[in-house]
């Protein structure tokens, strides 16, 4: 039942993937947030001639919703490709992985090209506001 969400979720990766500013890398990155309000969030990483500056696309998808005032999500979709082939699995880099862990459980469904992930397969012990105590 799932299934066909994800893959629709996936799609729209692919669609915000097109949107992607990678002048510098030729990379390109779409994520596609789903909140629990079935809502989605898209975004694409968007780089910078000061390269450290350049913001991924998950984080772009999450600052997107954040700032609507949706802090709860149901599943995010990666796509990355080079040439436009979405077909290999594009893994959440840390930094991106650790902006989801500030709202989302290790449950969060994480779909890729190779198939539905969990936001804990990538980072099983996070850094949280429970270390701030
Ligand atoms: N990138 C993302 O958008 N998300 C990730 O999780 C990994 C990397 C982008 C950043 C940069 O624009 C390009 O991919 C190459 O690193």
């Amino acid at each position: 039942m799932n299934g066909n969400l994800y893959g629709e979720l996936f799609q729209t990766a692919v669609k915000a993937a097109e949107k992607a500013y990678a002048d510098y890398s030729g990379f390109r990155v779409g994520a596609a947030l789903l909140s629990a309000d079935g809502r989605v969030f898209t975004g694409c990483n968007i780089e910078n001639s000061s390269y450290s500056l350049t913001i991924c696309a998950e984080r772009t998808a999450v600052f997107k919703a954040v700032s609507e005032g949706v802090r709860e999500f149901a599943a995010i979709a990666v796509v990355g490709s080079s040439g436009g082939d979405f077909s290999k699995p594009c893994c959440p880099c840390g930094a991106c992985l650790q902006v989801l862990g500030e709202f989302c459980g290790g449950d969060l469904p994480v779909i890729l090209a190779d198939g539905t992930y969990k936001l804990s397969d990538f980072m099983p012990i996070t850094f949280t506001k429970e270390n701030l105590k």
